[in-house]
């Protein structure tokens, strides 16, 4: 069976998306193990194409356990939207990007990643580049329960078919 394909996206791809990409990469892998799945992240805009993810969001992931180092930042391109099954926006700013750049038969497929946390009381993770470390901890925290969140919608829908 073809694996499901999901791609994470933020604005820059050294923070958020990159820190998505690692924790459900991670998560999926423990709790899911049977289940088939690619990942990739990607940004809106290309400040940081080929850099490495922010010092401070490797460093925060590090220390739950998750490995980020090997990731690079890349933008989103079109053909991204043909071959990603999810395409999951950090924030509203993230989605609109998304939506504008898609072609109308991909808008479906292009949501709001805290969709999968309906336990977290924002639909938005936060940008934290410019706030302080606190910032990238709340990042993981949202992250890892819309991680969880997905892993059960992607196990039920498995078992449903
Ligand atoms: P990200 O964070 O979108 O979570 O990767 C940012 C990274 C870089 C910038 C803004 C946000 N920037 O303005 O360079």
């Amino acid at each position: 069976m073809k694996p499901v394909e999901i791609l994470f996206v933020c604005l820059g791809n050294i923070c958020r998306s990159p820190t998505a990409e690692a924790v459900f990469r991670t998560l999926a892998a423990r709790e899911a193990p049977d289940l088939r799945v690619s990942i990739e992240s990607a940004g809106t805009a290309g400040y940081h194409v080929g850099s490495a993810p922010d010092a401070r969001a490797q460093e925060a992931a590090r220390r739950r356990g998750y490995d980020m180092s090997g990731q690079r930042a890349r933008m989103i391109e079109p053909r991204d939207f043909e071959r990603f099954d999810l395409i999951l926006a950090m924030d509203r700013s993230n989605w609109s990007e998304l939506c504008r750049a898609a072609p109308r038969t991909a808008h479906h497929r292009v949501r709001l990643f805290l969709e999968y946390a309906p336990d977290a009381e924002v639909l938005e993770v936060p940008d934290p580049y410019y706030g302080g470390p606190n910032g990238f901890e709340e990042v993981l925290d949202l992250i890892e329960a819309a991680s969880r969140g997905l892993l059960r919608h992607l196990r039920d829908g498995a078992r449903a078919t």
